[in-house]
């Protein structure tokens, strides 16, 4: 036995995890939705497998081809607001699932009645029924929660179908309504009746007592009741007896206020707790409060109210004035002595109340919208018991004496101050909170920073939002309970530090103008749990990278991080996320972009200096320096006159030693490439029968420059001397720059003798060219070379035996080099 009931207690708990987890998939609903398409009849095409359809908001008269729409997954049907007359519930036959049924707001009159067996919610209000549709098949089913029904006349037998079934609501509209026999609702058994009168008609008390004699909850809409106080039938005490309601809701369409008044004494003295008054107007005739008496127990009025009952809590919402001599100050103290737990006075333009002259019941207070003044409660002290008092909505003016208020209030945990015209006084530093206040609400206001000097000393909670609060001031009193601080929709220029609110642990800032918010907001705030910071007006710039990191590290603290954090300040990071904002580090760091300059300059002066010593760049430099002025003073001076004396680029000059050098370096590398060189050098083309030095000048005067190869032989050799000379007159004598010098081998100073001020000079001005040692470097020094000499040389020639001679030599060596 014992280990069968454990399978089927295994079976049962494996069966329930599956069923687990089918729901979701049960949960997810086709929907077709036609609501409002203009339709005059039932679409056929609907998808076979619809969960719920909605078809609300047509112009469907027929319904009767809904049967033949073949719909078996159909739970949710939505017919209301169309023009139906006739109503079949064969058509639903094949939709054995449906258990939501809405047919409310048409103009349904007849129904044939059929039974759905898992319908749960029916509507059927708002039509044109004459007689209660409640049919037989209703009593079977047993699933029904909710049943909305129409009529014009309430029978006592109309029910008896539905008696035995437990209901969670009944809605009933009552148009054109006509006849209601005396305890016909009371048939009924459900939870929560809901009676709608129609808008032209008078109401009738005994459906009202019947009401409340049959549910708990009972709410009636559109109560109205034009006729005379006088015609108002009084209930029997048999009947008031028989009264079970604990919550009533009356909206009031039209009544007078003695009718009201009436009602309200049948309320009092029953077993009502909570009551809810709407759309309450006073007027026509008023008679003297104290002079009313509740005319089946000719109590006094005011008698009745003191006086102890299951009435807990009334409501009275949107409340009006028509009645201009009254004495407004008899209300006032009804209300104020009423011995109930919480009264709700809203929106009723009420400019006073008055303080209960013994100790009050109340616990709450509310008195939302009104006209209310600083007046208000001042020296009371009978209101020991209010734990919450809701204000908001109304003219109070001074925070300081808002606190005088509540200092005599012992029990008073929650205030509400909000939407009021708080604003600062400078009387704040006199103010007396009561020590018990821990939640106060002061948003939307006008407050600025000064409210911190006037605020209650164990306050847990403070809603400072929408105020005009530009900063937390320093040195003000500590309020070390206050976790939660509310200051969204202010003038903040930055976070607030904790330096007051030690324990802090949620604020909100959003809404402000922080910039750039401080980055030690969770140093000075450790208990903080919670910040909100968004929708500020971001300037995403440097000092925004602090804040940043402080994200970062936060560990999520930061409230709708990163939606609502967007930049705001500039053009064009306009609604950039902050999260998305990158800026260099460099840019930001000023130490770190000057080291990093630094560092750059050095490596940069270091890579110089190491081109300059291990790659002569200044070497090169030079060398590149003096090809372009060679190609530039090439360029500027044409040697025009002189074209039919020159035959030569160069004249080569130089002591006998060196003489290996020039054959074997400088004459194949000058005469090679295309640009065909014409050296004249004095073995090769020296005219025999003429002195040596006449064949130097000769030689000299052909060519267009002199090159000189300088190594310290040189500088003594005695040739050289001349040959020095004729170029050197022929340098000043024809202004041009016709000498280039090529340095073999490093000369000192002290080697050149001192009568060769022009070689001295010469070499002074370093505009020679040196001979590298190096063979990568050789390239650009005959370049440069060739750069020196190059010219184009008249082409056409006399035939004379010097030039023959020298064109068959050059013809003769170039084979040589090539
Ligand atoms: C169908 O659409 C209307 C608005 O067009 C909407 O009010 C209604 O809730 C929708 N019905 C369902 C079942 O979603
Ligand atoms: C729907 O019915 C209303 C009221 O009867 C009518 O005014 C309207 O013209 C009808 N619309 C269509 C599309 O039939
Ligand atoms: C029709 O009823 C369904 C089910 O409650 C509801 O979701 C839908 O909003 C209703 N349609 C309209 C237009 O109210
Ligand atoms: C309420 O209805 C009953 C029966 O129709 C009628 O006798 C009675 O006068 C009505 N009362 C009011 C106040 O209309
Ligand atoms: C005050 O009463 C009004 C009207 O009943 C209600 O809407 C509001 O929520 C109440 N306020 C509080 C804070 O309970």
């Amino acid at each position: 036995m014992g280990s069968l009931t454990s399978i089927y207690v295994f079976a049962c708990v494996f069966l329930s995890i599956l069923w687990n987890n089918i729901q979701p998939t049960v949960e997810n609903k086709i929907i077709a939705n036609y609501s409002g398409h203009l339709l005059t009849k039932v679409p056929k095409n609907i998808p076979v497998h619809t969960h719920v359809l909605d078809l609300s908001h047509n112009n469907i008269s027929e319904i009767t081809n809904l049967k033949f729409i073949y719909l078996p997954d159909l739970q949710v049907l939505n017919l209301s607001h169309n023009l139906i007359t006739e109503l079949d519930f064969s058509v639903f036959i094949f939709n054995q699932d449906l258990e939501y049924l809405d047919l409310s707001h048409n103009n349904i009159w007849t129904a044939y009645c059929q039974m759905l067996a898992r319908l749960r919610h029916l509507d059927l209000s708002f039509n044109k029924f004459t007689v209660l549709p409640v049919c037989q098949e209703f009593g079977i089913m047993f699933h029904l929660e909710y049943l909305g029904l129409s009529t014009r006349m309430i029978r006592r037998s109309d029910f008896r179908y539905v008696t035995h079934l437990q209901l969670n609501t009944v809605f009933l509209t009552l148009e054109d309504f006509s006849l209601y026999e005396p305890l016909s609702l009371t048939a009924l058994n459900t939870k929560n009746l809901h009676i709608v009168f129609a808008a032209d008609q008078n109401f009738n008390f005994s459906l009202l007592y019947d009401g409340m004699s049959t549910s708990e909850k009972l709410k009636i809409f559109n109560l109205r009741y034009t006729l005379s106080h006088k015609d108002l039938p009084s209930p029997s005490l048999k009947l008031l007896k028989n009264i079970k309601a604990t919550d009533l809701m009356l909206e009031i369409g039209d009544l007078q206020w003695t009718i009201l008044l009436q009602i309200f004494l049948l309320v009092w003295d029953s077993t009502v707790e909570h009551l809810t008054v709407r759309n309450l107007i006073f007027r026509g005739p008023v008679m003297e409060l104290t002079e009313y008496k509740f005319a089946p127990l000719l109590r006094p009025l005011e008698q009745l109210l003191s006086l102890g009952s299951s009435m807990k809590a009334l409501t009275l919402e949107h409340v009006r004035n028509k009645v201009y001599y009254f004495n407004q100050e008899h209300l006032y103290r009804l209300f104020s002595e009423m011995n109930i737990d919480s009264l709700t006075i809203y929106d009723a333009c009420m400019p006073h109340m008055l303080c209960p002259q013994k100790t009050s019941s109340f616990q709450y207070i509310n008195f939302s919208r009104n006209a209310l003044t600083d007046e208000l409660f001042q020296n009371c002290d009978t209101l020991a018991n209010l734990k919450l008092l809701i204000l908001n909505r109304n003219k109070f003016k001074s925070l300081s004496k808002v606190s005088f208020m509540t200092s005599r209030m012992k029990s008073l945990r929650y205030l509400d101050m909000s939407s009021n015209l708080l604003r600062n006084s400078g009387a704040e530093k006199r103010c007396q909170w009561t020590d018990s206040l821990s939640e106060l609400d002061l948003s939307s206001n006008q407050l600025t920073e000064s409210v911190f000097e006037c605020l209650p000393v164990n306050i847990n909670k403070l809603d400072l939002q929408n105020n005009q609060i530009a900063s937390v001031p320093t040195g003000i009193a500590e309020l070390q309970s206050l976790k939660e601080l509310n200051l969204a929709s202010n003038r903040l220029a930055d976070l607030p530090g904790c330096r007051a609110f030690a324990g802090l642990e949620i604020l909100n800032i959003e809404r402000n103008l922080i910039l750039t918010p401080s980055a030690d907001f969770f140093e000075s705030c450790p208990s903080v749990k919670e910040l909100q910071a968004g929708q500020n007006p971001f300037k995403c710039s440097c000092e925004l990278q602090d804040f940043l990191r402080l994200q970062r590290q936060s560990g999520g603290k930061l409230s709708g991080w990163p939606e609502a954090y967007v930049c705001k300040y500039q053009e064009e990071l306009m609604r950039t996320q902050l999260k998305d904002f990158r800026l260099n580090e460099l840019a930001c760091n000023t130490t770190l972009t000057f080291v990093t300059v630094s560092l750059l300059t050095l490596v940069l002066v270091a890579v110089v200096a190491f081109l300059c010593i291990y790659l002569d760049v200044l070497w090169y430099v030079r060398m590149l320096w003096q090809w372009t002025q060679a190609k530039r003073r090439a360029w500027h001076d044409c040697p025009e006159g002189r074209e039919t004396v020159l035959q030569f680029h160069a004249f080569i000059s130089y002591r006998e030693r060196d003489s290996l050098w020039v054959k074997n370096e400088l004459i194949p590398n000058l005469e090679k490439g295309e640009g065909c060189i014409q050296l004249c050098q004095h073995e090769r083309n020296f005219i025999p029968g003429k002195s040596i030095v006449e064949n130097i000048i000769n030689c000299i005067e052909k060519s267009y420059k002199s090159i000189f190869v300088l190594s310290p032989n040189f500088v003594q050799s005695e040739w050289c001397h001349y040959e020095l000379y004729f170029a050197h007159h022929k340098l000043f004598s024809e202004n041009s720059n016709s000498l280039v010098l090529i340095l073999l081998e490093p000369i000192p100073p002290y080697v050149i003798p001192a009568r060769y001020h022009k070689l001295k000079a010469l070499m002074a001005k370093r505009t020679y060219l040196e001979w590298p040692k190096e063979r990568s470097k050789r390239a650009l020094f005959w370049a440069n070379l060739r750069a020196a000499i190059s010219i184009k040389l008249p082409t056409s020639f006399e035939t004379d035996e010097e030039q023959s001679e020298v064109t068959s030599t050059s013809s003769m060596t170039q084979p040589l080099i090539k």
